[in-house]
């Protein structure tokens, strides 16, 4: 029986799961349920399991006929903090928290492929480390997974994952080689100057107005220091100042992310920000103090092991349309684990407008076509075979 005979048959199960997360998410490094679902499974599969990595992850180890190549697959769990406007009836129990980016899928299809995997071991050429990860969206989760030495004992020679993207109907699928996803920084800039009477501005130091111009002048990092041909990001997302309308304050602070696919790219943003925020504020007589943190690298997918997965996508599914095009400013934590390892990081289209299937990742109306689901479940497993065998 093929993979996806397979997977069509056990389609029931992998809803019910997909749907019984969705009705119960939980927030990253709180997934508590989702981590003893997933834990019990594995164990069922006669797996050696091992829970509490990275916080509230759990690992499940299936050994095949041969010890090596090992493969790493990734699933991730974590829900959002966002009340569900689906009014589906599977629709989230847990008030302000939903399954908003589709990881309640990511772990449903998970456990289906362990299921599938495990049922052939005996024929299985290699081990595979099965990786549920907490905490994706905190950006946090892959950190503490890899600190807690999922990537040793063994080490692996591949790492793949998957995500639902619901930019693209059911039926595409998302294997580009090279940079694919973008890597991702955040920030926060405390910008201090002297507070004082609205009316008496001139022996104040105003925050407000030096953060407006900073604001304004890290706009023209993309536009005029990027190379028009490559891709960044350079957005403030929150903005914060003041008490009354007659009082200038002591302090603004403000936030956002920056984005791009090179290192280079990335480099020349860092230090174009650092200057223009610190040289701004220092011209209007305040201070900045900037706090930086890189949260992904960007998603580089190994070409030998995107091309293996487009062939094997074309072949499970008849109606495949393999898209070796694809890139998006999206962060994914993923990268972590593709620093040093090959790895290959799919997308799954998964929108069906017909259905009104296709709002946004993290839209409270955000669902997806469960439809996509065994295929994700037959091309990974296919995929994880072929892989293995690849690398004998
Ligand atoms: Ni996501």
């Amino acid at each position: 029986m093929t993979f996806l005979a397979q997977a069509l048959k056990i389609k029931d199960q992998t809803i019910a799961w997909r749907r019984d997360l969705h009705r119960h998410p939980e927030l990253g490094f709180k997934e508590v349920r989702t981590a003893q679902i997933v834990a019990d499974e594995l164990t069922r599969l006669g797996m050696d399991v091992t829970t509490g990595v990275g916080k509230t992850g759990v690992v499940g180890m299936l050994l095949g006929a041969a010890e090596t190549p090992v493969l790493l697959l990734r699933f991730d769990m974590d829900a959002l903090r966002i009340q569900e406007e689906t009014g589906a009836v599977y629709a989230s129990q847990n008030p302000g928290v939903m399954h908003a980016c589709g990881h309640d899928a990511h772990t449903a299809v998970g456990l289906s492929v362990a299921r599938l995997l495990a049922a052939r071991r005996e024929s299985l050429p290699g081990t595979i480390k099965f990786v549920f990860q907490p905490a994706e969206e905190l950006d946090g989760g892959a950190a503490h997974m890899i600190a807690d030495g999922v990537l040793t004992k063994p080490t692996p020679d591949y790492v793949m994952g998957m995500h639902v993207w619901n930019e693209r109907p059911v039926g595409w699928y998302g294997l580009t080689p090279g940079p694919s996803m973008a890597g991702a920084d955040i920030f926060t800039v405390r910008v201090s100057g002297k507070g004082g009477h609205g009316a008496q501005p001139h022996i104040t130091r105003d925050p407000i107005l030096a953060v407006a111009h900073i604001v304004t002048a890290l706009q023209s990092i993309v536009s005029r220091n990027v190379n028009p041909l490559d891709s960044a990001v350079v957005s403030v997302t929150q903005l914060e100042s003041g008490t009354a309308n007659n009082i200038i304050p002591q302090e603004a602070v403000f936030t956002g992310t920056l984005r791009s696919f090179k290192p280079e790219v990335g480099a020349l943003i860092k230090d174009r920000f650092y200057t223009l925020i610190e040289t701004i504020a220092g011209a209007m007589g305040c201070q900045a103090e900037i706090d930086f943190i890189k949260v992904t690298e960007p998603v580089i997918n190994d070409p030998r092991l995107a091309a293996l997965m487009g062939q094997v996508a074309a072949a499970v599914d008849p109606g495949a349309k393999v898209d070796t095009a694809f890139q998006t400013m999206g962060g994914e934590d993923f990268s972590l684990m593709m620093q040093t390892i090959p790895g290959c990081f799919m997308m799954v289209g998964s929108a069906n407008p017909e259905r009104g299937l296709d709002y946004g990742h993290h839209h409270p109306k955000f669902d997806i076509d469960e439809a996509c689901l065994p295929y994700a479940v037959a091309i990974l497993a296919q995929g994880a075979v072929e892989v293995l065998e690849s690398g004998r």
